[in-house]
């Protein structure tokens, strides 16, 4: 397990000469490890793997086959922006593969948090592993492993993050980031010319938005928190917070209560917002958040987003919430 130690000779990467340097050396390894032969990518659109995709690109071009697959949890904009960046301006070799409606099928009616978790897992693999075995010729999976999660976990990152390694595939590893910390990834993907929406994207959970739908996940309270994150995130983004605030997001709770709208009575579901702070994950602060803004984000949801009558603010530092809701 030498090669999974980091060298104590190895400069951190901060700058973009030095990630250069970092990408002409990975793009000379990468091709006297892969020579002719194709490998295989499951790109999420997360910084690690799409950082990943962008190096394998230049390094082998075509003999990468990139897999994104839309599993219905994604946020708004994101297969979009992964066919847009990699397929239209990278010109990459990208499969698009559509499982929305088969992962919402297995999970409907699904409400405890860690039978939703194992299905999303699972069927990520099966789906992932279905478009391998359509392919002929693969040789090499390539992953999106950073030092961290060598440090964490010992093997790869699989459990916790959808889009991890589905084991009954038999390929060789490339591993192009696997010494790096999460720092330097975000300076080799800037270099890299990915757009900055994707090299400082907040962390989104494997799970995706399943884990903020809270209990049975149905397709119109998705799509409530769909658009209402979306319009935190666009608010966030123009008011300067976005860099400030380490995760924030909406949650939709399984659960209705009375209000009025237009003269009329309505029972609908109500939007938490969840801003927070956090070094490590383990504990995280509330980040304060002016009132004007919370009040105008209101507005926007409430007027907005379909099904929605109310919006709340969660005061609570972690312990003891956690930050995800589920
Ligand atoms: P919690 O909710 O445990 O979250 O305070 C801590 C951090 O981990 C993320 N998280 C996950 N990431 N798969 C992931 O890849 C998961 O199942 C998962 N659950 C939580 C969460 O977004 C936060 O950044």
């Amino acid at each position: 397990m030498q090669d999974n130690v980091r060298p104590e000779s190895m400069e951190r990467i901060t700058t973009p000469a030095l990630a250069e340097a970092f990408i002409s050396e990975q793009i000379g390894a990468l091709r006297a490890q892969i020579g002719g032969d194709k490998v295989l990518l499951a790109l999420s659109g997360g910084v690690d793997s799409s950082v990943v995709a962008a190096l394998l690109i230049r390094a082998v071009g075509k003999q990468l086959v990139c897999v994104h697959v839309n599993h219905g949890l994604l946020r708004k904009g994101e297969p979009e922006q992964v066919i847009r960046v990699f397929r239209d301006e990278m010109d990459a070799n990208l499969i698009y593969v559509d499982a929305v409606d088969r992962f919402l099928d297995k999970l409907a009616g699904v409400a405890d948090p860690e039978q939703k978790r194992k299905i999303i897992g699972k069927e990520f693999i099966d789906v992932f592993a279905e478009e391998a075995a359509r392919l002929d010729g693969i040789r090499f999976l390539a992953q999106g492993t950073i030092y961290p999660d060598i440090l964490e976990s010992g093997p790869v990152k699989s459990h916790h993050n959808v889009g991890g390694l589905p084991e009954e595939l038999n390929f060789e590893l490339v591993e192009p980031i696997k010494l790096l910390f999460k720092d330097e990834v975000r300076v080799v993907g800037k270099a890299l010319g990915l757009p900055d929406s994707m090299v400082y994207r907040q962390p989104f959970p494997g799970p995706g938005l399943g884990v903020r739908c809270t209990g049975a996940i149905t397709r119109d309270r998705l799509e409530a928190l769909r658009e209402s994150d979306a319009i935190l995130r666009e608010e966030f983004e123009k008011n300067g917070l976005a860099g400030k605030v380490w995760q924030y997001f909406t949650i939709v709770p399984d659960y209705k209560s009375t209000g009025v709208i237009d003269g009329k009575r309505s029972f609908d579901w109500p939007v938490v917002i969840r801003a927070v702070n956090t070094r490590d994950a383990m504990t995280a602060e509330i980040e304060e958040i002016p009132y004007p803004l919370l009040h105008h984000i209101t507005r926007r949801i409430t007027s907005e987003v379909r099904g929605v009558n109310r919006v709340l603010y969660d005061l609570t530092p972690k312990p003891t919430g956690t930050i995800e809701w589920e």
